[in-house]
């Protein structure tokens, strides 16, 4: 049933070679090793998120499990990769996370203005409004850490857009503000750091030796190179089911006639997300949020139990003939067994009799490419399982 795939070159890899198979089925669908490729929507790079589904697997998995007009549901958006992917190809979507970061970026991809213009014209007014709200910012509410990464007065431009943005209800202008936030290029507002994790690299570019990458960054001129950047290869869909709520995934609605649950849980806490996400995360809403964390010290259980109340929740709400798709990260750490999350997942739908109806079609072993890892130096989640699931 399961096939072990081969890399050729991870990363450089071009677009139309083979990292990833069907294991079984008639038709071929590929994926490949990098998780960006130059032809993908420019709407998936709005900002980064640690843990993201491959676009090309995310495509896929929805070519290979639905058509046209089905509603897909993601109840662990992050990124919105399979969201934005669902809708990009004529599917419904239903979709969310608890992690305020994800659903604004998923909101930001989904509801973007039709085109170009259109955000460029948006973009005017909130910063017009931006103006207006400048006097207002003091940074003395603004934490040591938060300050250390900008020029003071860069720093308050964008505290001020920010509050235009959540005054006027734009995600995806406060998006592309999230996406040019930290990093070490000029095109962004901090000063030089990391793009993922937010880590500031001055031992890289001392001061002393590179002060002009410490002067103000203007945030106007910076924003409309964000906004032009990001529709170079906009998606057209329009009038489809598109909602995306902030609920922990356990108490997720149901939806009636999914066609789909496509989706990739959390890696048994191998991942932080908070802290790998704070400063875009403290700019959602100027505090970061609490509690956002798998409980128990036994994260094995702690996942069995969330897949479980998860899949449980949703399988009802399934077409018959439906899928049930899970990405599962293999973790290497703390237990040290490889590949536990794939075997509990197949062991719930197995043994729990809310997934008797269910019956495993295809299943994938895949590498996640180091690009993809946060810290790579650390053994982290280095390989996936893909379990395809069919309701009879
Ligand atoms: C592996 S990531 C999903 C990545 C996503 N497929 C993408 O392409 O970006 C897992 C997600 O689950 C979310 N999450 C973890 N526990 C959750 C819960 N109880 N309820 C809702 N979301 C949760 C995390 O915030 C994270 O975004």
């Amino acid at each position: 049933m399961r096939e072990k795939l081969r890399f050729e070159k991870p990363i450089t890899m071009p677009r139309h070679q083979v990292a990833g198979k069907q294991a079984t089925g008639s038709t071929k669908r590929i994926w490949t090793a990098s998780s960006t490729v130059k032809s993908d929507w420019t709407f998936h790079q709005i900002a980064p998120y640690i843990g993201r589904m491959k676009t090309s697997m995310a495509r896929a998995l929805i070519l290979d499990n639905s058509k046209k007009g089905d509603l897909i549901v993601d109840p662990f958006c992050g990124s919105g990769a399979v969201a934005l992917e669902a809708f990009a190809s004529n599917r419904g979507v239903i979709a969310g996370d608890w992690n305020p970061y994800a659903v604004l970026l998923t909101r930001a991809k989904l509801f973007a203005p039709k085109s170009e213009q259109a955000a460029l014209k948006r973009l005017k007014a909130t910063w017009k409004l931006s103006r207006e709200l400048l006097p207002k910012q003091d940074l003395r509410t603004v934490p040591a850490w938060v300050r250390r990464f900008f020029h003071q007065d860069t720093l308050r431009n964008a505290l001020a857009f920010r509050d235009a943005c959540v005054e006027r209800g734009d995600d995806f202008l406060l998006g592309c503000l999230l996406g040019i936030l930290h990093h070490q290029r000029p095109g962004f507002l901090s000063f030089p750091s990391s793009h993922l994790v937010p880590y500031l690299r001055s031992r890289k570019f001392p001061k002393n030796l590179f002060a002009s990458l410490y002067e103000e960054r203007e945030v106007l001129p910076r924003l409309q190179a964000k906004v032009l950047r990001t529709y170079k290869r906009p998606i057209h869909n329009r009038g489809l089911t598109r909602r995306i709520h902030r609920v922990d995934a356990r108490k997720f609605p149901r939806p009636k006639q999914i066609s789909a649950v496509i989706t990739s849980p959390p890696y048994m806490n191998e991942l932080d997300y908070v802290r790998d996400n704070r400063l875009r995360l403290w700019f959602i809403e100027r505090s970061l949020p609490k509690g956002l964390e798998l409980v128990g010290r036994d994260r094995e259980a702690a996942f069995r139990e969330l897949m479980r109340s998860v899949c449980a929740r949703l399988a009802p709400n399934i077409k018959k003939g439906g899928k049930f798709v899970l990405v599962v990260g293999d973790a290497t750490r703390g237990s040290g067994r490889k590949g536990r999350t794939g075997a509990i997942t197949r062991q719930l739908f197995k043994d729990d009799d809310a997934f008797r109806e269910f019956h495993l079609e295809k299943s994938y072993q895949d590498k996640i490419p180091d690009v993809r890892r946060s810290r790579r130096e650390c053994k982290g989640t280095r390989s996936e399982t893909i379990l395809v699931y069919r309701k009879r």
